[in-house]
């Protein structure tokens, strides 16, 4: 499905388990295998459709010779104003407009690895993210429209930049791309030698080509930031050959995807399925690509059915948050619309079956299958789903391993509960797969604890069946190997599919002065699966108020983003404690959803639980 300059020696490589070393000896291009290639025969096709959020601007269809002028462009500019080389990390801070995956294969052009950051994360978050991976170049925008509102996102790089400086980085360059090329529409003013306008720079880049660097396969394509236990969210590194054979595997065999076809996820490129499931599968696939800029029911809950309708797009991918709200809003809105979907994909929370059905009878009006896909931003591409046409589709439950994925469930002391039993454990994987993360960036040892500690059989063996990968999440295996997701089993909440670690929030509330404790918990939401409940206790001498709870409220939106904003500050005497001194999440959580402590005989302040119950409850 890919061309190699060249053909790799050995397949898998095991001899530094659990780093995985796939299709060793292989050179490749990504740029090259999801733009160049294609133009012999499909030029003229197009590649992205970028549909604006304002309903009266026209979409705009990059073709892909245009995709292929303006990547190579970027890619000269890059090269030659920026100087960035091989190896490099470059960070973008950008929303969803056509300049993302530009600049995404502008760098794999280049064999420079980006890190793209959430756009709706604030411009410390992306400092972190700088800071952590060494980067010196900034690229971002000036501005983007967000339900109906045009959103000033420049300020955002003053703000990365001032952090990563405090944090001993040097931020050199902010390159920012124009909403509008020719019009500067952010109220920031520019930083001599520091901040460029691309389209100013680009008048230098015209018509210039840059010849696509072979790379080895295990050369780092991108960095993706994501959240786990501790509270700085770790690198996750994705390599070319592996990760974008998975990906375009996937992408053709698990969604079906083919170069006639108008392919659309409705998700971020900012989190890993738009990077797997907008960008590099779709386009190495030749498909066309849609990439839509704004909320799904903005301005109304049918505007997503008459994107479909208007680009006759077949195939739909989004995440159940995203399918509940619009069952919400606009119950009736897809029967209004002449569309025809052949497939539509769900990812990143378990779907209720009754979206399921609503997703499969209303949205896809019978003629669609459903795929639900369970995977994780490490592991690069699908792990679990069923496939078109050969695995019947299970409401609730995502499906058997996909091929080459060979899920087993362990109890905690590491016993396979057999398929069928009806007991819960721990997902794992029994074997490598191309498109599993080679490390987490400048921590390999996170890599392994992390994932691969809990269950290896012999830390010394090369051999990989001693090695089986542990997803963090809870699941239960049908007797015929289909998996239910039910949740993380670490500090991770899944807010809106939306991976949050528990430790970010809570160091963040910490930064409050008053603050002495925190704890966040996740609370069940009809649209957003799980959202998170934050306990505080303060120092000495504080009253609580609404205006401190105010402030800690502020400050997670402000340190991590909007989208971690809790959906209450509690503040409260004391945290239930053992006698450890360890915080008692479990009851908090209990309280948070109004369900039953349990049994709480071994806390060592067990008092407080009424006053916090009463807080909570009003009871
Ligand atoms: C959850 C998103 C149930 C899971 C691709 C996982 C799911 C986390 C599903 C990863 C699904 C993802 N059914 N749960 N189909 N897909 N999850 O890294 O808890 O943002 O560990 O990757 O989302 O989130 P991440």
């Amino acid at each position: 499905m890919l061309d190699w300059y060249e053909y790799w020696h050995t397949t898998l490589d095991t001899s530094n388990a659990p780093f995985w070393k796939w299709f060793v000896g292989g050179k490749i291009n990504a740029s090259y295998n999801c733009v160049d290639r294609h133009l012999k025969k499909n030029k003229n096709k197009t590649a992205i459709h970028f549909v604006p959020e304002p309903e009266n601007e026209a979409i705009q269809h990059v073709t892909y010779q245009e995709l292929f002028v303006r990547v190579n462009e970027f890619a000269a500019l890059l090269k030659d104003f920026v100087g960035v080389k091989k190896g490099d990390v470059v960070t973008f801070h950008l929303p969803m407009v056509a300049e993302l995956p530009i600049s995404m294969l502008a760098c794999a052009r280049l064999g420079v690895i980006h890190s793209e950051v959430f756009g709706g994360f604030t411009g410390g978050a992306c400092a972190t993210r700088m800071e952590d991976s060494n980067s010196r170049v900034l690229v971002t925008i000036d501005g983007y429209y967000r339900n109906g509102r045009f959103i000033d996102h420049k300020k955002n790089a003053d703000e990365a930049v001032k952090a990563a400086e405090e944090m001993g980085l040097k931020v050199e360059k902010v390159l920012i791309w124009e909403r509008y090329p020719g019009k500067y529409s952010s109220e920031s003013p520019l930083v001599e030698g520091r901040d460029y306008i691309i389209n100013d720079l680009l008048k230098d880049y015209r018509g210039k080509r840059v010849d696509p660097v072979p790379v080895a396969a295990e050369d780092p394509l991108f960095l993706m930031y994501t959240s786990g236990t501790t509270g700085k969210p770790k690198g996750v590194q994705h390599s070319t050959g592996g990760y974008l054979a998975y990906v375009t595997g996937t992408s053709k065999y698990i969604q079906d995807i083919h170069p006639e076809d108008v392919y659309w996820c409705m998700a971020d490129i900012g989190w890993i399925t738009g990077h797997s499931y907008i960008v590099y599968g779709p386009l190495a696939l030749c498909a066309s690509s849609v990439i839509y800029e704004g909320v799904p029911t903005y301005p109304d809950a049918g505007r997503p059915w008459r994107i479909a309708e208007e680009l006759d797009v077949n195939i739909f991918h989004t995440a159940p948050t995203t399918i509940r709200g619009l069952r919400k809003v606009g119950p009736d809105e897809p029967q209004k619309y002449n569309y025809h979907f052949k497939h539509m994909t769900t990812v990143g929370e378990p779907i209720e079956p009754e979206v399921w059905k609503w997703y499969y009878e209303v949205v896809g009006k019978k003629e669609a299958i459903i795929c639900d896909t369970w995977w994780q931003t490490e592991t690069g591409g699908f792990l679990c789903s069923t496939v078109p046409a050969i695995t019947p589709m299970r409401p609730g439950s995502a499906g058997p391993g996909v091929p080459g994925i060979h899920p087993v469930v362990y109890d905690d002391d590491g016993n396979e509960i057999p398929p069928g039993s009806g007991r819960a454990g721990n997902v794992c994987i029994r074997n490598p797969w191309p498109g599993l993360m080679q490390t987490i960036w400048g921590n390999p040892d996170r890599y392994v604890n992390d994932y691969f500690a809990r269950y290896c059989k012999d830390k010394n063996s090369k051999d990989w069946r001693d090695w089986p990968y542990f997803s963090n999440d809870g699941g239960v295996q049908s007797a015929d190997g289909y998996i239910r997701i039910l949740g993380r089993v670490d500090d991770v909440i899944n807010v809106s599919g939306h991976r949050l670690g528990t430790k970010e929030i809570e160091s963040a509330a910490l930064t409050v002065e008053e603050v002495a404790e925190s704890a966040v918990v996740p609370v069940a939401d009809d649209l957003k699966g799980r959202v998170p409940d934050l306990y505080v206790s303060l120092k000495p001498g504080y009253e609580p108020s609404e205006e401190i709870a105010k402030r800690v409220s502020d400050a997670v939106s402000e340190i991590i983003g909007k989208i971690a904003k809790p959906r209450k500050v509690w503040i409260v005497p004391d945290m239930p404690k053992t006698r450890s001194g360890k915080i008692m999440r479990r009851v908090l959580g209990a309280i948070s959803n109004g369900k039953d402590v349990g049994d709480v005989t071994t806390l060592a302040n067990g008092e407080v639980i009424p006053e916090i119950q009463k807080i909570v409850q009003g009871k």
